[in-house]
């Protein structure tokens, strides 16, 4: 059969970096694809030249046969292209229904009136059931909503092929689901779809056939089922690598965080890792921002070593020596603008200032620290952080909090978008950071990797902790608490 597209030794540079060197993909109407490599690999890259949001420095491209060379997204979108993109390139200001037609009105005949397109709008959401609201305002929504719009926007039209960059990094399982079985009604409609994640088990659902990247170069293509999760990690790192992380615990030490507030009551002790679990919904960011000072308590106590701190404001949290990772990088994590070194030091600007001036060898020298600790592909320490690929710009954050020494550390979906070898290094991070004697507070929606790395976890259910776990639990009984919440029977 031919193929729909193929793309023959792609080159991409971007001023040093050599993105892109020899990368092949060939995709078939009624597949999926699935597109995978580590962080900085050049996928995304890739993804955004066949969208024609980049243009290529070499190789060829053919679609239906003809070569073809997409200049703009909006010639791409006209030969049949979607895009599913990995960090959201909605209009903040808009509402939800303004941007799933924005640009896209001249599809649908005359301009639909506001009214017309917020039902439209209204029901696609409730088709899916998604936890939208037509007329909610992009800028309110939560990194995982905002997927959600993406992807509805993709939806739109009979697009040929759709590609799809990490469109479950920050979903739920039951929306994660529901995207699937998107993609599997594109595909029995004859779409090709390009299917890009960092979380392998989920490509057992949906994958046909795997295009593997290496440093911007093709290493593998072939069917899926031929391949195992440890050939796929080998191709894609180029050695081998265990993937399961185990934690060795530790003696607790001292508590060091106290909460006292309304639903949620509990501690965490020096060289504790505790995990909080939930579905989406059930409040675990909202807490994580309660003890950040993003939203404070009106009532209860937090006590950072015996002292009630209750923060109000994030840097009084700071000051306290909390210290918050998002999963939110975009909006809350970094300065796009400015390079990595600066995004580093930006919070504890002491350590690299001396009688008043900013010392560049020191912020140097600490970023080319973290570059090293944590793989972070990069140019350089001044390379900026919105040029690094979203994997490289979630360690950026963590080297960023890292390097402030906080006593107390929240992470919120730590590892979202970060590749499997990334991921043991930053969990070796966390396990560090125990060892030095501060406590920490996981939430992750990924349950296995909550269950490796936490001494403990907390289930959260519709804001208030319903139930404590130990190490060694398992994922039914997490689930059974967070959808059930404490006190009911386990169904059978
Ligand atoms: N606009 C840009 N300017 C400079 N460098 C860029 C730009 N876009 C991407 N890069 C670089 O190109 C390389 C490939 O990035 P890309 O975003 O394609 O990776 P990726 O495989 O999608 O990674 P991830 O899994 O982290 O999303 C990275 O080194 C990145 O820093
Ligand atoms: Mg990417």
């Amino acid at each position: 059969m031919a193929a729909l597209l193929e793309l023959e030794g792609i080159e991409k540079r971007f001023g040093g970096v050599h993105a892109l060197r020899g990368a092949d993909l060939r995709a078939h109407a009624g597949q999926v694809h699935a597109l995978l490599g580590e962080n900085g690999a050049g996928k995304s890259t890739l993804m955004k030249i066949i969208a024609g949001m980049q243009r290529r420095d070499g190789g060829s491209m053919r679609w239906q046969g003809g070569t073809v060379d997409f200049a703009r997204p909006k010639e791409a979108h006209e030969a049949g292209v979607a895009m599913v993109h990995q960090e959201s390139l909605l209009a903040h200001h808009l509402t939800v229904a303004e941007n799933l037609f924005l640009g896209r009105e001249n599809l649908r005949g005359p301009l639909l009136d506001d009214g017309g397109m917020r039902e439209a709008a209204q029901r696609l959401i409730e088709a899916h059931k998604f936890p939208l609201q037509a007329d909610w305002r992009v800028e309110r929504l939560s990194p995982a909503e905002r997927q959600l719009v993406e992807i509805l926007r993709a939806l739109q039209g009979q697009s040929k092929l759709v590609i799809f960059d990490e469109p479950t990094s920050s979903l739920s399982d039951a929306e994660a689901e529901e995207v699937f079985r998107i993609v599997r009604q594109m595909r029995e409609r004859g779409a090709a779809i390009l299917y890009i994640t960092h979380r392998l088990v989920e490509l057992a659902e949906i994958a046909d056939q795997v295009t593997i990247l290496r440093d911007g170069e093709t290493v593998h293509a072939g069917p899926f089922a031929e391949l195992t999760t440890d050939e796929i990690v080998h191709h894609m790192v180029g050695r081998e690598v265990e993937h399961i992380y185990a934690r060795e615990p530790l003696p607790p030490g001292p508590e060091l965080l106290q909460v006292d507030l309304p639903g949620a009551r509990f501690s965490v002790r020096a060289g504790e890792i505790v995990g909080l679990a939930g579905l989406m919904g059930a409040g675990r960011t909202e807490l994580c921002q309660t003890l950040f000072g993003v939203t404070p308590a009106a009532e209860g106590s937090i006590e950072v070593e015996g002292t009630n701190v209750l923060p109000r404001s994030p840097r009084e949290a700071v000051e306290a020596g909390i210290a918050l990772i998002t999963e939110d990088r975009q909006r809350t994590g970094l300065a796009l603008d400015l390079p990595l070194a600066t995004n580093m030091t930006l919070a504890r600007l002491d350590g690299v200032v001396r009688s008043g001036l900013l010392r560049f060898q020191d912020e140097r020298a600490v970023a080319n620290s973290f570059i090293e600790k944590l793989r972070i592909r990069a140019a350089g320490p001044e390379q900026r952080a919105g040029k690094l690929s979203g994997g490289n710009q979630q360690k950026v954050v963590i080297a960023k909090w890292l390097y402030r020494e906080p006593t107390v550390v929240l992470f919120d979906e730590p590892t979202r978008g970060i590749d499997v070898n990334a991921k043991r290094e930053v969990f070796g991070l966390m396990d560090q950071m125990a060892r030095e004697g501060k406590a920490i507070l996981m939430v992750s929606s990924e349950l296995p990797e909550l269950l490796q790395v936490a001494d403990r976890i907390l289930v959260m259910r519709e804001g208030r902790i319903v139930k404590e776990l130990p190490r060694g639990t398992t994922q039914q009984e997490v689930m059974h608490f967070a959808a059930l919440g404490d006190g009911e029977a386990i169904p059978r």
